[in-house]
């Protein structure tokens, strides 16, 4: 196409290519074992699909209503008391998405004003910062401590000024699999009291904790819900990441702000699988069996590389697993990804793209949410080098 004008004036000048879509094409070109993007290798559960065709058969194919069918924004009310006992009103407190990247965009549209300071914990997902910058606001980052990512929270308190709009968590952390300890909510339910900051709380792995330890939602904590956006994702807790499906949880006057961006974004969101969702909730082993299910994948895969020359410490929650290898190597984490595509046929994602400064620690993230005969070989392949 010949180009003829291009005065665009780049708002995200920096960015680029998610590393996501990076290896994933990499992988994909060299017949690689694909453990880099979070996704499931596996299928849904038949028992959904079907009700999802079932919804499509009844006709549920014209717009759904924009805040989300009524019926599924009820169970989600009815899971978020029985898990965290709070209480979201369904008719003004809680959205459908599509998935959880939606819900985060519209909340930082609706909240963010230019010049408002946002803190973000490093290593972050990769979705928040340029979100905060395309509403002019400013990123203030934090770096964790990267052997044990626990937040400092007199750092956090050093940093709070009058510009500070909104803290960004994430727990379970994706890519560290680190989980915020219920003090580590009190302490900052107690930063917070008697300030106008909000909260955004990416909640989008709440099933998926190990060894016994209870996801602390914000929900949980009067002092945090009562200025939270609550995101969460039925893609990362039903198998579906291409189903884009999600929901942001808030009270109604947060709600009512991040629903005047929603219904120009993108009004609604996928009619029949939000019937489908309806249904599949009523059942909460559905959500419930998750932590079982993918701490048996965890200790599968730790147990088969534990003879490697890779260093590891149990994730405690999401289905990633970090993994230095200093012993290995000393190069560029990213490099040292790319080379483990096109040599061994393994894909991992290097954690470098995450941190502050791009920091490197020579550590990968591997996703284990993956068959049990891939995690094998890939953990074959990984013991040999
Ligand atoms: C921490 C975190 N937040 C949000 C998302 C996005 O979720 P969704 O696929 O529902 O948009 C992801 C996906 O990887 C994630 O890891």
């Amino acid at each position: 196409m010949t180009q003829f004008l291009n005065n665009i004036d780049s708002k995200l000048p920096n960015v680029q290519t998610s590393i996501f879509a990076v290896m994933s094409k990499l992988a994909f070109e060299n017949n690689a074992i694909n453990l880099s993007q979070g996704y499931p290798d596996f299928k849904s559960d038949p028992q959904l699909i079907k009700l999802v065709n079932q919804a499509m058969v009844d006709g549920k194919n014209q717009y759904a209503p924009m805040p989300g069918v009524f019926g599924l924004r009820t169970q989600i009310a009815n899971k978020i008391e029985l898990l965290y006992n709070a209480k979201y009103n369904p008719e003004n407190e809680i959205t459908i998405t599509a998935g959880a990247t939606q819900a985060i965009f519209t909340v930082l549209a609706a909240s963010i004003h230019k010049g408002n300071e946002v803190i973000v914990f490093k290593p972050a997902y990769d979705c928040y910062e340029p979100a905060i910058k395309l509403f002019g606001g400013k990123p203030i980052t934090i770096q964790l401590d990267p052997e044990t990512f626990k937040v400092d929270w007199d750092m956090v308190k050093m940093l709070i000024s009058s510009k500070t709009k909104m803290i960004i968590i994430n727990t379970p952390h994706n890519p560290s699999g680190a989980v915020l300890s219920k003090s580590d909510m009190l302490e900052l339910e107690k930063l917070l009291i008697n300030t106008n900051i909000l909260l955004l709380s990416d909640e989008v792995y709440e099933h998926i904790i190990y060894d016994g330890e209870e996801h602390q939602s914000a929900a949980l904590f009067p002092g945090l819900a009562e200025r939270a956006f609550i995101t969460a994702s039925f893609g990362k807790t039903f198998h579906n990441t291409g189903w884009k499906m999600g929901y942001c949880l808030a009270p109604a006057a947060l709600m009512k702000e991040f629903q005047k961006v929603h219904q120009y974004n993108v009004f609604s969101v996928n009619h029949p699988m939000q019937v489908a969702l309806e249904t599949y909730l009523k059942t909460p082993n559905n959500y419930l069996k998750l932590g079982g299910f993918y701490q048996q994948k965890r200790d599968l895969f730790l147990d088969l590389m534990k003879d490697s020359r890779f260093e590891f410490k149990p994730s405690k929650g999401t289905y990633f697993q970090l993994m230095n290898y200093k012993n290995i190597s000393v190069e560029r984490d990213v490099d040292f990804a790319k080379r483990l595509i096109k040599e061994i046929g393994v894909a991992s994602i290097p954690v470098s793209v995450f941190n502050d400064d791009n920091l490197d620690t020579k550590v990968l993230r591997f996703c284990f949410a993956k068959s049990d005969d891939t995690l094998k070989k890939a953990a074959e392949i990984l013991c040999k080098i």
